[in-house]
């Protein structure tokens, strides 16, 4: 009863702008890669993308109100070959990535998140390092999520 009643004058309110979530898989793609350069993946079948804020053609988020944002990713891969995968602010700042070095026959995963702060018209987005691949099929083995934890 204490406890309610300390936070019962706290109202949440309805915030439109703050509804800001996207997940998506590559899609049944198979392998996907080497190229000879760096791509940015395009993750074309999206489960959830409130106020469309991922586009699943280019495969670019862009932050429409300024605040700390998740985002996480997770890629699966033959591990015959390189895996490499950059997250990139503004396509232009590496914040974080993995490396997956060739281990023998298998399908190996790695993964990575991070909490950003981000401005109204920032972008995220996930590259393929040049000469490595990536795999996804039905089962969803390879995806890219973000949300909004908070405005600022
Ligand atoms: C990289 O690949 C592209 C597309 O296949 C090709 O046009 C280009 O010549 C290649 N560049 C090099 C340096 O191999
Ligand atoms: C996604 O990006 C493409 C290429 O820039 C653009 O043509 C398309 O209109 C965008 N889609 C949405 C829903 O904004
Ligand atoms: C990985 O790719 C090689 C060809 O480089 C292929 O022979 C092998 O079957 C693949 N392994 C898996 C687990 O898909």
């Amino acid at each position: 009863m204490l406890i309610m009643n300390i936070i019962a004058p706290i109202s949440v309110q309805f915030c439109y702008a703050c509804q800001v979530v996207f997940a998506a898989s590559l899609g049944n793609r198979g392998q996907v890669g080497p190229f000879n350069t760096s791509i940015t993946l395009d993750f074309q079948d999206v489960l959830v993308n409130t106020r469309g804020a991922y586009n699943s053609t280019t495969g670019i988020f862009t932050a429409p109100v300024r605040g700390v944002y998740f985002f996480m990713y997770s890629g699966l891969s033959n591990s015959t070959g390189n895996m490499g995968l950059l997250l990139m602010k503004n396509n232009n700042y590496n914040v974080i990535a993995t490396l997956q070095h060739v281990a023998g026959d298998r399908m190996e995963t790695a993964t990575n998140s991070i909490s950003l702060i981000l401005d109204v018209g920032d972008t995220v987005s996930l590259q393929l390092s040049g000469n490595t691949w990536i795999f996804d099929n039905l089962f969803r083995f390879t995806t890219f999520m973000g949300q909004l934890l908070f405005p600022l």
